[in-house]
């Protein structure tokens, strides 16, 4: 099932998200809930969708960047369930890309990220998992992170002057990579 994906101003979206109790996520109806979430992030075209986003602030990300139809030059990333994630920074070199966001449609702006980082998690059936992502998997797994402590790639970024709309970016300058999440 497709959800409905909250925009920017919904409480959820500003909402420091809350842990998943552990003996919830085999259950049905968070198995479903998994299941929807990645149904909507491929509907939209996202590379990644946070719970907070489908209006729940709990610890629940998806992402996911394969045969991208409208970004085939991006690294692939399997799709991936982070379940309650810890972030540590490997390496803090910042690396700056554009991103947007399906909670903040048609805009994209310039955010710096960490370069490297190491997430721990548990996956969609409890497994535990440890992840080290660099460059455009590390940028999404620090987006999506970021939604579950109520946070966007506004809040990071240094200079405003560099947010517009994607329709006038390709209009008009060199299209930046234009992913959301
Ligand atoms: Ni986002």
């Amino acid at each position: 099932m497709i959800l409905k994906v909250a925009r920017l101003g919904y409480p959820s979206v500003r909402t420091v998200a809350a842990p998943v109790p552990v003996d919830q996520i085999r259950t049905h109806d968070f198995q479903k809930l998994i299941d929807d979430m990645v149904e909507t992030m491929h509907e939209y075209s996202g590379v990644g969708l946070a719970a907070p986003q489908v209006h729940l602030a709990i610890q629940l990300a998806v992402l996911e960047v394969e045969n991208h139809p409208r970004y085939p030059e991006m690294p692939s990333v399997p799709l991936t369930v982070l379940i309650n994630p810890i972030v540590t920074i490997l390496d803090s070199t910042p690396v700056d890309e554009f991103e947007g966001c399906l909670s903040i449609p048609d805009l994209r702006g310039r955010v710096p990220r960490f370069k490297q980082l190491r997430v721990t998690a548990l996956g969609r059936d409890g497994e535990a998992l440890d992840i080290v992502a660099s460059d455009f998997h590390a940028r999404v797994i620090q987006h999506e992170t970021d939604h579950l402590k109520g946070e966007v790639y506004l809040d990071r970024m240094p200079d405003m002057r560099s947010l517009g709309f994607l329709l006038e970016w390709q209009r008009f300058m060199l299209p930046p990579p234009p992913s959301q999440k």
